[in-house]
């Protein structure tokens, strides 16, 4: 089933999201309707809270970034085939110098920008089957873990810029809060403030 998204603004997409009970009976069924709604959007990572489920969730589907001509032959081999459910997953490491990506999010449609991280991840976590994996990741890969990552921290990726640029893109966030913004995917958006 296809979910709507939750567009910046909301208080699930800001706060730290709590572990993914492994017993839950219904985890499948999420698990399924993220797939689903991250390929209706034509996304390449989606996290639970954006569905807002607040809870240590998410999908990577990094075959996409395989069609970029600029990358090398190897990671765009390693990009095809970087699909993962990470369930609990636990930041072990970042390392490795700065580098710049112009990076977008489902639940802030319309906006790219440059963001800066760390090159490298050692990143432990639960795959669907539960099975635990621990894997060292860098490049895109590294990229769009940590940019999911952020999510069940409570953390996006306009947290992540500039005093200046956040200041520059103000309005832009307050009308995608609002629901003033055009998205080819259903969304959900923060109910309007009422006037005291
Ligand atoms: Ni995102």
């Amino acid at each position: 089933m296809i979910l709507p998204i939750i567009a910046y603004g909301s208080n699930v997409l800001k706060v730290k999201a709590s572990p993914v009970d492994t017993e839950d009976p219904n985890l499948d069924k999420l698990i399924t309707d993220m797939w689903e709604t991250m390929y209706n959007a034509n996304g390449v990572g989606l996290a639970a809270p954006q569905i807002g489920e607040s809870l240590r969730l998410f999908v990577i589907d990094a075959s996409p970034f395989a069609q970029d001509e600029d990358l090398a032959a190897e990671e765009v081999k390693f990009l095809k085939d970087f699909k993962w459910v990470f369930i609990n997953p636990k930041m072990i490491s970042e390392t490795g110098e700065e580098w710049n990506y112009t990076e977008g999010c489902l639940s802030i449609p319309n906006i790219r920008e440059d963001v800066s991280r760390k090159k490298e991840i050692n990143i432990y976590f639960l795959d669907e089957q539960f099975k635990e994996q621990t894997l060292t990741l860098n490049g895109l890969a590294a990229r769009v873990v940590q940019h999911e990552y952020d999510h069940i921290e409570g953390i996006l990726f306009t947290d992540r810029l500039s005093p200046l640029k956040r200041r520059l893109l103000k309005g832009k966030l307050s009308n995608i809060s609002k629901g003033n913004v055009n998205s080819d995917y259903k969304m959900r958006f923060l109910a309007k403030k009422t006037r005291k």
